[in-house]
């Protein structure tokens, strides 16, 4: 077989993965999402969802990774000629998610810099819809140029400068930074909420239980839709980064720590998140539930707001965007990623070729949503993306590799041979019958929204 890059260390390739699964996913979705399923007792679908889909499925890409040592397209075509369209349907996902993601990250390296001196004064909202985006004038697309298009441009050159230094010299030593000041300054971000007055409200808003919920099937629905996104699943991005791990390497332990520390975050930024929503119902005689938010009403409207009634505002804004940004770009590096290696193997040109061509493409697609028109645009794709094109992917996924390859008995032995923890029928049920019947819930369901 061909040379193939590979990681440096263990700690590297643990550290890219949880790079790609800590996101924006475990800042400002998980903690909406949890507490508008059932608060604490959110934890028990939550954790259920973690064990039967979400652990289980990264053993198995990373199994498919270190296996057939290709990207999502070479794997699979490895498996089966047949099943090579699977790899390209999760690549094109991923590629459509690069063209998007990177303007957030953009929005957050100005909002760091807004943080001094609070600069978006009063009016968050406002600031953020009108003066920032100029939304209400969409004819002023030179002001638009230093504000969005330069922070845009900066992320497109930091992430192609890694990913075409490679695995080793790139993405590796990329997320060997990123990922440890990450969890620094959220650990003092989370101590400052925390300590806040008003904080315990939160708190308590965030974890009391409302078991009503449990049998609720969107709660499940939500749980497992978390858990997809958040540890990056089915979207060709485990596959490819597991592609590079030497032959020597433990599957079942990596997918173990991967999803604990990924879990972890997200605990911390639902307790990080809800404290600071206590402080700021406090400060404005409001109840914990009229002040919650997720997305980008939480990152570029809420906080502002909470940063600027904070002491040392300019400090812990700075801080709280820097923290958007790292976990931004390693879950960028890894998305862009997957095209790249696909393309780089299926035309077989050099991976300089790959990251011009692919990145570039991305870059300049994603200039164009940037531009304020492409604003809904943004909208409209992400929620198709994330509620059909990546419940399709991990249900494709799930049905070939369970069901068409010619055994998943094959694939369990091959996760055993390299790994301390064995695999038992368990894992075979889980994937060949817990997460289709799931998935396929999951489809009906997001249809069904759609219809009513
Ligand atoms: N896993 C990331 C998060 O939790 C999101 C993501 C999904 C990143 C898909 C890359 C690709 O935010
Ligand atoms: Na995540």
């Amino acid at each position: 077989m061909e040379n193939r890059s590979q990681w440096g260390t263990r700690l590297g390739f643990l550290l890219a993965a949880m790079g790609s699964a800590i996101g924006l996913g475990n800042i400002w979705r998980f903690p909406a999402t949890a507490y508008e399923s059932g608060g604490g007792a959110f934890f028990l679908p939550y954790l259920f969802a973690l064990l039967t889909a979400g652990i289980p499925l990264l053993i198995m890409e990373y199994t498919i990774g270190h296996k057939f040592r290709g990207s999502a397209p070479r794997s699979y075509s490895r498996i089966s000629k047949g099943m090579e369209w699977v790899g390209w349907w999760q690549v094109a996902i991923s590629f459509v998610i690069s063209t998007y993601y990177p303007i957030i990250i953009a929005w957050a390296i100005m909002y760091a810099y807004f943080s001094f001196g609070t600069q978006w004064g009063g009016d968050t909202t406002t600031f953020f819809v009108a003066d920032y985006l100029q939304l209400a004038d969409p004819g002023t697309f030179g002001a638009m140029v230093p504000k969005v298009l330069f922070p845009l441009l900066a992320v497109w050159v930091v992430v192609l400068f890694f990913l075409g230094r490679g695995i080793k010299k790139g993405i590796e030593v990329a997320n060997k930074i990123f990922i440890p000041t990450l969890v620094v300054i959220f650990l003092i971000i989370v101590v400052r909420a925390v300590t806040l007055p008003g904080a315990i409200d939160g708190l308590d808003a965030f974890f009391a239980p409302d078991w009503t919920k449990i049998t609720d099937g969107k709660v499940w629905v939500a749980a497992y839709g978390q858990i997809f996104f958040s540890l990056s699943i089915a979207f060709a991005i485990m596959i490819t980064y597991s592609s590079y791990l030497p032959k020597k390497s433990d599957i079942t332990n990596n997918a173990f720590i991967t999803g604990f520390a990924n879990s972890s975050f997200e605990l911390l930024a639902g307790i990080g998140v809800f404290a600071a929503l206590g402080f700021m119902a406090a400060q404005t005689d409001q109840a914990v539930s009229e002040v919650v938010a997720g997305g980008v009403g939480l990152a570029f409207m809420v906080f502002p707001e909470i940063i600027s009634q904070m002491p040392a505002s300019g400090l812990f804004g700075f801080l709280f965007f820097a923290s958007l940004v790292l976990a931004g770009l390693s879950s960028m590096i890894s998305i862009s990623e997957t095209y790249i290696a696909g393309v780089q193997e299926k035309f077989n040109v050099s991976r300089g070729k790959a990251v011009t061509l692919g990145g570039g493409l991305a870059a300049i697609i994603s200039l164009f949503f940037a531009n304020q028109g492409g604003l809904n645009l943004l909208d409209t794709v992400d929620h198709f993306i994330n509620s059909y094109g990546v419940a399709l992917a991990g249900l494709f996924e799930v049905v070939a590799i369970a069901w068409f390859a010619k055994s998943l008995k094959d694939f369990q032995n091959h996760a055993n041979e390299v790994s301390d923890i064995k695999l038992g029928t368990w894992w075979r049920v889980c994937l060949g019958f817990i997460t289709p019947i799931v998935l396929g819930y999951m489809m009906l369901q997001n249809l069904k929204s759609e219809l009513t």
